[in-house]
């Protein structure tokens, strides 16, 4: 089983990944968590070029895209091999947040194409204001303006993916956490009448 959270930068994916593995631990299940970009050398030059004040340039954005899907395709052989050993792995992002925060999507698509599509992909969706308050402000993502068709853009993914499911990421983190359970009980066979909080 392959679950993803995506969502804007501040959206609280963090915590929530901790509360659902926790949970899913709980129940029994041997989870794995992922984050992406990876602490590969890849990834730390992601991480680095995420903060160059051209990161939102055209020519610095196809480097990133190509940064990303070289880094997820590494990464991609660790959840095949999580998932031999039927393991949960939960991801923080996926390829779909390439798809929101690069572009052009069909290019984006086809550099992607050895991507495992995920089981289930949790959008946390949360006010603008509230996700830039949230961050740091380190990213060049980290601005309104861009975030604001970043959030339009996963709405949009949303609508046209079966495997998407949107949480209003407003309500607090236990209501969060809770109505995230909701889901991904029908998904991993756990009663949905036994979640008690
Ligand atoms: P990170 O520090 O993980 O941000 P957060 O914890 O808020 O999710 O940095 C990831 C940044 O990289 C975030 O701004 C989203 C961006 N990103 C892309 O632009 N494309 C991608 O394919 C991925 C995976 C992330």
């Amino acid at each position: 089983m392959y679950i993803v959270f995506e969502g804007i930068d501040g959206a609280g994916k963090t915590t929530q990944i901790e509360l659902l593995k926790d949970w899913l631990v709980n129940n029994g299940f041997q989870v794995e968590t992922v984050v992406e970009p990876t602490d590969s050398d890849i990834g730390k030059l992601i991480r680095k070029l995420l903060q160059d004040e051209n990161a939102t340039s055209e020519y610095m954005q196809k480097t990133l895209g190509l940064l990303f899907a070289a880094d997820r395709t590494l990464l991609m052989n660790d959840i095949e091999s999580f998932q031999k050993e039927n393991k949960v792995v939960i991801s923080d992002r996926s390829f779909y947040s390439s798809l929101v925060y690069q572009e052009p999507a069909d290019w984006i698509e086809e550099i992607n194409k050895f991507a495992k599509i995920p089981d289930m992909v949790i959008l946390l969706d949360l006010d603008l204001k509230t996700s830039v308050s949230r961050t740091e402000g380190k990213d060049e993502f980290e601005n309104e303006e861009f975030l604001s068709s970043v959030k339009d853009k996963y709405l949009e993914l949303a609508d046209k993916h079966d495997n998407f499911t949107v949480i209003d990421g407003n309500s607090g983190p236990k209501m969060v956490a809770h109505n995230i359970k909701i889901k991904v009980a029908p998904l991993l066979g756990i009663c949905k009448d036994c979640i008690t909080d």
